[in-house]
């Protein structure tokens, strides 16, 4: 599924379709440069699930901030991991096959801790303020959410 956004509130209200749809245990791989929209669409996430997308920013001295609302929400920013750098120790599997939704930026650092299944969003910058949203689904349960995110676009 492609979508192309030209404002940063499309690119949210993305996020926010998705959220509707989003079940505990789900884990969401964002993918792109800096500034192509990552935060901002977890911030859409965010309000989706009915909590302050204020509070939601990358986090920057940590790996993972926590947010509560209809579901919990493990925001991760991978950027200040170096890449192939180990991930033991972070308890990464605790909050990815946990009661919460996991959204992880720069995930192309996961490495071998990268999930058998997920929802990739692939993000571009296409200058300006348009940006193109590539989502991708590996693995049924995320085939069925893909489509629900589909319909919402239909
Ligand atoms: N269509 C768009 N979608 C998302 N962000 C956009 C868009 N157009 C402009 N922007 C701006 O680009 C920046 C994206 O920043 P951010 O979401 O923090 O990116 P990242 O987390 O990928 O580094 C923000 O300043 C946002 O306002
Ligand atoms: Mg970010």
């Amino acid at each position: 599924m492609k979508i192309t956004t030209r404002k940063p509130q499309e690119t949210s209200a993305v996020g926010k379709a998705l959220a509707r749809h989003l079940q505990p245990g789900d884990i969401i791989l964002l993918v792109g440069d800096l500034g192509s929209g990552k935060t901002t669409f977890v911030k859409g996430v965010a309000a989706g699930l009915r909590l302050k997308p204020d509070a939601v920013h990358s986090p920057t001295f940590v790996l993972m901030n926590i947010y509560e609302g209809r579901l919990p929400l493990f925001h991760f920013d991978l950027y200040r991991l170096d890449p192939g750098e180990q991930m033991n120790g972070l308890g990464l599997d605790e909050f990815l096959y946990g009661d919460g939704v996991a959204l992880v930026e720069w995930a192309d650092r996961m490495g071998g801790w990268t999930p058998r299944e997920y929802l990739r969003l692939d993000l571009t910058h296409g200058g300006e303020e348009k940006r193109t949203l590539v989502l991708k689904a590996k693995g049924a349960r995320y085939r069925q959410l893909l489509e629900n995110v589909k319909a919402a676009f239909r």
